[in-house]
């Protein structure tokens, strides 16, 4: 599988299998299992989804060697008298591995007024050896900026929801990654042609909805030959071409090989990226509106 070069000096594969939303507190093993046999060989876990224990099980029971899989999880709220570091000590005990290569701060707004002390927490928890990389997810520029003011290193990683709808509004966010050398990892990023959004776009952005899978299914026919290309193939070619980390989950097989084969498949032309980013215009839909705070990308 492709790599994305990280501005720690270390690589993450491009594409994750991820165990939050549909296995949110649910357990995992038969879902990472399916997914390290076909293929995936990144794992996005966290705190949170409470399932790090069968995460673990798959990767013991999948024979494969620590340096064969890249592992990613995320830290939760932290208790009184907890560091970041006994936090993740625990989550690597559930998992099962000695370190994770990537950890990540989950929610920023769960630390409100400490963004600076758990950063610093994660610093130490990688020169402990515990993470080989680390990074953060659902943080806007506010949030970017309080972790840059500490003076250390800066997230690798910043994961949050993306896709064509939210593309506009987090444009000034991706210029500021672009920046700080983080890479943009995506999840949500088939979001707008899931059953699961259908109902709100359709309300709310039937023209723009529209005008999306028209571009899809447009640039899907033309690359589908002996094989019939997919929206979803097409939305991950788009992400490839903006090099983001694609995280995302399915319980079905077929669906998973299909997304593995989009690294394969012709690449977008600048052109093609261009009709996909303003498809919907200057809309915006969040399929995961708890993270609202997001769609404030002002610079403090
Ligand atoms: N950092 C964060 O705060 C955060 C938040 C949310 C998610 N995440 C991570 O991102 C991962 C990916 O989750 P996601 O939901 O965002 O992924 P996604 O790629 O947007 O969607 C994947 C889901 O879509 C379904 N699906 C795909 N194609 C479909 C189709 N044609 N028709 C019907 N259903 C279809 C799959 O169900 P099937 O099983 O039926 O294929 C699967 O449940 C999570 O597991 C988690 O690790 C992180």
């Amino acid at each position: 599988m492709k790599t994305i070069k990280l501005s720690d000096g270390t690589s993450a594969p491009w594409l994750a299998f991820g165990t939050g939303t549909a296995l949110y507190k649910k357990a995992a093993k038969d879902s990472v299992l399916l997914a390290l046999q076909r293929g995936f060989v990144h794992i996005d876990a966290a705190q949170m989804y409470e399932n790090e224990d069968s995460v673990g099980d798959a990767i013991v029971e999948s024979g494969k060697a620590r340096g064969d899989f890249y592992l990613t999880t995320k830290l939760n709220s932290l208790s009184d008298g907890e560091s970041v570091s006994t936090s993740l000590e625990g989550s690597l005990k559930k998992l099962k591995v000695d370190y994770v290569d990537l950890f990540l701060i989950h929610v920023p707004t769960m630390h409100e007024g400490k963004i600076a002390e758990v950063w610093k927490g994660m610093v130490e928890a990688k020169k402990k050896g515990l993470t080989k990389s680390i990074g953060v997810s659902n943080f806007n520029i506010k949030y970017l900026e309080q972790v840059r003011a500490v003076g250390l290193e800066m997230p690798v990683v910043n994961q949050i929801e993306f896709h064509p709808f939210v593309y506009h509004t987090l444009v000034p966010l991706l210029k500021y990654h672009q920046e700080n050398g983080i890479i943009t990892a995506s999840y949500g990023g088939l979001s707008p042609i899931l059953p699961r959004s259908a109902e709100a776009l359709k309300a709310k952005y039937p023209t723009e909805r529209k005008q999306l899978h028209d571009t899809l299914d447009k640039l899907a026919a033309a690359r589908s030959k002996d094989l019939k290309v997919t929206q979803d193939q097409v939305l991950f070619k788009w992400l490839q071409a903006k090099n983001i980390l694609a995280v995302t989950t399915s319980s079905n097989a077929t669906r998973l090989d299909g997304y593995l084969a989009s690294e394969n498949l012709p690449d977008l032309t600048p052109e093609e990226i261009s009709a996909i980013d303003s498809s919907v215009g200057i809309a915006n839909f969040r399929a995961f509106p708890s993270f609202k705070h997001m769609d404030d990308q002002t610079t403090p």
